[in-house]
């Protein structure tokens, strides 16, 4: 086979299967790694142990969990997801809700209208994405709040513009084939032309926690459904043989938990403060309160004993942990509910939520679900705690992405890492940010040519008469092989 004469065919077909053994591995090594974050809106830490989670469970006995994962203030889904990207607090990223009103714009962000999409809300940092993108990466973007957006100038390398009506199952399709590199038409795929970077967002169960409230039996099914989507991804991963390769990471984490609401637990405004007063920018249960003209100390007087369940503060006053001061975009006073209680105008007006979040940060009911696999991460490893900061300059390690500044620490989060000393691919040499295909191909190919002269060498000296085809007979299988 392959150029080798028939009667030396067995040990010719050694040879090679010896070189496939010793180049595997090293192409592989030598791989960009790849990492996909995948976010369930609003899946609470403790989610995972209320109903049968057998796929959660999977993934943290191949492994790691940590148990409570301190998100950032305030705990809505545009807030955090962006902090799970650029490992930045609310304050400095400058996504500090929901819905936002920014006073040097004049302009208001709304997670519902086209402003979302407007590149100046989102200016203030710069997400994992794109600094992957700069410094050689691929990046793919499935619906995460912000990936759909022009940031820095750039979009994900391959990314979907926002439909709630995409199936979780063509999500995941979508980005398997990214990361499998496949390019739509020609057929042509190959690992190591894929998206190294991926990040994935799903609806719920924050949708189902929201109409049903936390503690509603209904919520189980919900869960259990969520295990049953997390299962067809690993599956997917399986199938295209993405699962077990020595480079492919799997964070599963969540933005938020959720909170029980009641029907008694509902604090009117409207009893405190003429609506003429003011207008209400971000909504419960942390209202952004933008006082009319000249009427800041009217409506702060009128709000700060008003209620017992609910706490308010000048912007300047905000506690120093919450870190949520230092930004234009908070609001001049900031009333913040307690723990499972409502704020609104008129109860007649809603909302009817059942379920909701955006309290401290501190709270465990606040705290998003995290599990992760992969070769980077420890196997059935416990942590009892991080913050959600921390995760970016994890991801970054595990990507060898210089990260940008930040308020993280790897230092905190490096125990859930399986070489916990930095592996010397974490060196920020210059070589490493360059496109890593053309270094494994250079080692395949280097080795391959190792492997011919030595076949050479030994067969010159058995035979002393050679067949003169080695070189092309070598390339076309090694890389049929590598195209994964
Ligand atoms: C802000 O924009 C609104 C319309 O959106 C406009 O009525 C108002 O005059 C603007 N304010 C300033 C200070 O430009
Ligand atoms: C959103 O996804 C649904 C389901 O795949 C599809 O029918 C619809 O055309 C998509 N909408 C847009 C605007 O692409
Ligand atoms: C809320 O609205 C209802 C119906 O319009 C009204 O009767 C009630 O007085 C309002 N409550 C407050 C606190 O303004
Ligand atoms: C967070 O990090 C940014 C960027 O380094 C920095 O400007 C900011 O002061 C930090 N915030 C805190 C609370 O340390
Ligand atoms: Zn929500």
């Amino acid at each position: 086979m392959l150029g080798c004469s028939s009667q030396r065919g067995g040990s010719c077909y050694l040879g090679w299967l010896l070189t496939l053994t010793l180049t595997l591995p090293l192409a592989t090594r030598g791989a960009r790694p790849k990492l996909l974050l995948l976010s369930f809106d609003g899946f609470r830490w403790d989610y995972v142990d209320r109903v049968p989670t057998p796929n959660f469970h999977a993934l943290m006995e191949e492994g790691s969990i940590v148990e409570q994962v301190e998100n950032t203030y305030i705990t809505k889904t545009f807030p955090d997801h962006y902090t799970l990207v650029t490992g930045l607090h609310a304050e400095t990223h400058g996504i500090v809700g929901n819905e936002m009103y920014d006073p040097d714009l004049n302009a208001s962000f709304s997670m519902e209208t086209h402003s979302a999409y407007e590149p100046r809300w989102w200016a203030g940092a710069e997400p994992l994405w794109v600094t992957n993108q700069k410094q050689g990466g691929r990046s793919g973007g499935v619906m995460w709040p912000g990936s759909d957006v022009e940031i820095g100038g750039a979009y994900p390398s391959r990314y979907l513009p926002y439909n709630a009506s995409l199936s979780f199952e063509r999500r995941v399709e979508t980005m398997v084939a990214w990361l499998m590199g496949e390019r739509p038409g020609e057929g042509v795929r190959s690992v190591q032309g894929g998206v190294d970077f991926g990040v994935l967002y799903w609806e719920e169960p924050d949708e189902s926690g929201h109409n049903l409230g936390p503690e509603n039996p209904l919520m189980d099914a919900v869960i259990a459904d969520i295990d049953d989507k997390l299962g067809f991804l690993r599956n997917e991963l399986r199938k295209m043989g993405l699962y077990l390769l020595p480079i492919v990471n799997l964070i599963v984490t969540s933005d938020h938990g959720m909170t029980q609401l009641s029907k008694d637990k509902v604090i009117e405004l409207d009893q405190y403060l003429d609506r003429d007063l003011y207008t209400w920018v971000d909504k419960s249960p942390v209202v952004g309160i933008l006082p009319r003209d000249g009427k800041l100390e009217e409506v702060y007087s009128a709000l700060v004993e008003a209620n017992p369940n609910m706490v308010v503060y000048r912007r300047e006053q905000i506690p120093e942990r919450l870190h949520y001061r230092h930004n234009n975009r908070i609001m001049p006073i900031i009333i913040e509910a307690k723990e499972g209680w409502t704020i609104t105008q008129n109860r007649t007006t809603g909302p009817h939520m059942l379920g909701n979040h955006g309290y401290d940060n501190t709270l465990p009911s606040m705290h998003p679900v995290l599990v992760a696999r992969g070769p980077a991460f420890r196997q059935d490893y416990v942590k009892s705690s991080m913050r959600s900061v921390d995760l970016y300059p994890l991801m970054c390690h595990i990507l060898s992405v210089r990260p940008r500044p930040n308020n993280g620490s790897l230092a905190r989060v490096m125990d859930l890492l399986s070489e916990p000393s930095p592996p010397t691919h974490s060196t920020p040499l210059e070589g490493r940010y360059q496109p890593s295909f053309a270094t494994a191909l250079g080692v395949v190919l280097g080795v391959v040519m190792v492997t011919v002269f030595l076949v050479v060498i030994v067969k010159q000296m058995t035979l002393r008469q050679l067949p003169s085809r080695q070189s092309e007979m070598a390339q076309p299988l090694l890389l049929e092989e590598l195209q994964l």
